[in-house]
């Protein structure tokens, strides 16, 4: 009888320091498994963006244009980096892997028509919702300019 009263304590025992141990991992785990959920979420979303509403209907894609490309990058330092970087998120999302989530016309015609898209694309609505209700402002950009910068964006995905 006595033996068995010393199993049941060591078993005890033993249950609280492994639930203890698991609550704390499970606690530790919290923010790093929303923040995977959330990406998860976002990258499906992407992938079923079509061409998006504009007036880009087709993008011809060769090689990259370094020409483009600076001018692309100028334009990114200049319009938009006070609210994006390629790496981290700011006042909007990180873009360096953009043109491998969304369709270059898309790309552009958000660009191009960013309040219309943002009022009838149901993935930016979505996005949006994401950054708190905080939609980008239509920054006025004309086509060769959308098109630089999407080229910098080309240039910069890995
Ligand atoms: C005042 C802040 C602000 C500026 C300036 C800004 N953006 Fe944004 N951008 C946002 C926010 C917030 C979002 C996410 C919500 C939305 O789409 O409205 C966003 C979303 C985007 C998206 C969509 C990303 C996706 O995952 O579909 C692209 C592309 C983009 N921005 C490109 C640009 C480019 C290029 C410029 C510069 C020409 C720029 N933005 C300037 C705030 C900004």
């Amino acid at each position: 009888m006595k033996t068995l009263y010393i199993l049941l304590f060591v078993f005890a025992g033993l249950a609280v320091i492994i639930y203890a141990g698991e609550a704390n991992k499970s606690l530790n785990g919290t923010t790093m498994a929303l923040n995977k959920i959330d990406s998860v979420k976002v990258k499906k979303i992407k992938q079923n963006k079509g061409i998006g509403i504009g007036p880009v209907k087709k993008v011809k894609l060769g090689k990259i244009d370094a020409n483009l490309v600076n001018e692309g990058k100028a334009l990114f330092s200049d319009k938009c980096s006070a609210c994006h970087s390629l790496d981290e998120e700011v006042e909007g999302p990180a873009l360096r892997q953009i043109t491998k989530q969304s369709k270059p016309e898309y790309i552009m015609n958000y660009l191009l028509n960013t309040t219309e898209m943002q009022k009838k694309d149901s993935q930016l609505k979505e996005l949006i919702k994401k950054y708190n209700g905080e939609a980008m402002p239509d920054l006025g950009l004309k086509e060769p300019q959308a098109r630089a910068l999407l080229e910098y964006f080309r240039s910069a995905a890995r």
